[in-house]
């Protein structure tokens, strides 16, 4: 692992391209989706979740071959399920890079040389090395103005195996607190920074076209979707909490970290295999792709992404998972008991 430090060939080095400015993105296709999603479900062989929390299979589904209809209702999927998993797909690159422009506009990491998409390799190394930059959880460039909000990775080739990626929700992450945490959480922004990346990146030989930034986003963020409150943590790429004094922010910080490694309810991680897909909304979840233990050579897999909203927080109008099922149930409860009555009164 190169050390993220500053070097004289980090001193010497001028990054080509100008920051990203903030933009607001097409409304997001999930916004178009049937809600029963049956133009997407009816064609699938079998919808298996993999944990009653997040991560949903499909099978009998080529990406190649969705309608539009079908593409609004895989997004809703995704936002709704955190990943959703395919196998042995035939897309093609050019296919995959179409497919992504459907979603929105292409984001590209700071590294990226080809435009339409980032060749994903295996990593070595100890996960308990210090610095094992990759071998952390995060949501993909969260340092970004406008974050991506949905990242599909195909693997092209993979080990027979090793390289393993875990998914967390971020939903469920924030439901799993105490109201008192929520509360707290729900007034505090943290700075995510690309830093760290771009010092290990002109270290080890890389030429980042972009400066390194820093943005402040907020800790709990609302779904323009879903409506869902999730925790917006990156511990890859978060350097502080912003409102708090240093030795609190490294309390809290270390709080998260431990509240997210403890998260063993709330993952799904999914073995690879040659054609095979993960499409997940990092708005949602943070995850990792497991390093050591395989030969790395034998990974590789091409990732897109598009720019998503900027964070934002709603307290009006955003519930944790709690609040939905209790709403749902007691609406759905008066539903019933209003039935029960209409019944009542014909059956007299
Ligand atoms: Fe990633």
């Amino acid at each position: 692992m190169v050390a993220a430090k500053i070097s004289s060939a980090v001193l010497s080095y001028t990054p080509p391209d100008p920051p990203i400015k903030e933009f607001t993105p097409a409304r997001d296709r999930a916004f178009f989706a049937d809600p029963t999603k049956k133009s997407l479900l009816s064609q699938a062989s079998a919808v298996e979740e993999i944990t009653p929390t997040i991560g949903t299979e499909l099978k009998g589904i080529q990406l190649s071959k969705l309608t539009d209809e079908q593409k609004d209702d895989l997004a809703l999927l995704v936002a709704e399920r955190g990943v959703v998993f395919l196998r042995d797909q035939d897309i093609t690159l050019d296919q995959q890079h179409e497919l992504a422009s459907y979603y929105g506009v292409q984001d590209k990491d700071p590294n990226q040389q080809d435009p339409k998409h980032v060749t994903i390799i295996g990593r070595g190394g100890n996960i308990r090395q210090h610095d094992h930059y990759g071998a952390e959880y995060h949501g993909d460039h969260s340092f970004e103005l406008n974050p991506p909000s949905y990242t599909l990775l195909r693997m092209v080739k993979t080990p027979p195996s090793g390289g393993d990626t875990i998914f967390t929700s971020q939903t469920a992450l924030f439901d799993k607190l105490s109201p008192t945490f929520q509360k707290t959480f729900e007034s505090l922004s943290a700075i995510h920074s690309s830093e760290r990346g771009y010092l290990a990146s002109i270290n080890g030989g890389g030429t980042p076209h972009r400066a390194p930034i820093a943005t402040a986003h907020p800790l709990v963020r609302t779904h323009p979707v879903t409506r869902l409150k999730s925790l917006n943590y990156n511990p890859t790429f978060i350097e502080r909490i912003e409102e708090l004094n240093g030795q609190e922010s490294n309390y809290i910080l270390a709080f998260l970290r431990e509240h997210l490694l403890n998260a063993d309810d709330l993952t799904a991680r999914w073995k690879w295999t040659p054609g095979a897909v993960a499409f997940w909304d990092n708005r949602i979840v943070v995850h990792k792709a497991i390093p050591g233990g395989y030969d790395v050579t034998l990974r590789e897999g091409k990732r897109t992404a598009v720019h998503g909203e900027r964070p934002f927080f709603d307290p009006e109008n955003s519930e944790s998972l709690t609040e939905r099922r209790e709403r749902l149930e007691k609406e759905e409860g008066t539903n019933g008991v209003a039935h029960k009555d209409k019944e009542a009164a014909l059956n007299n």
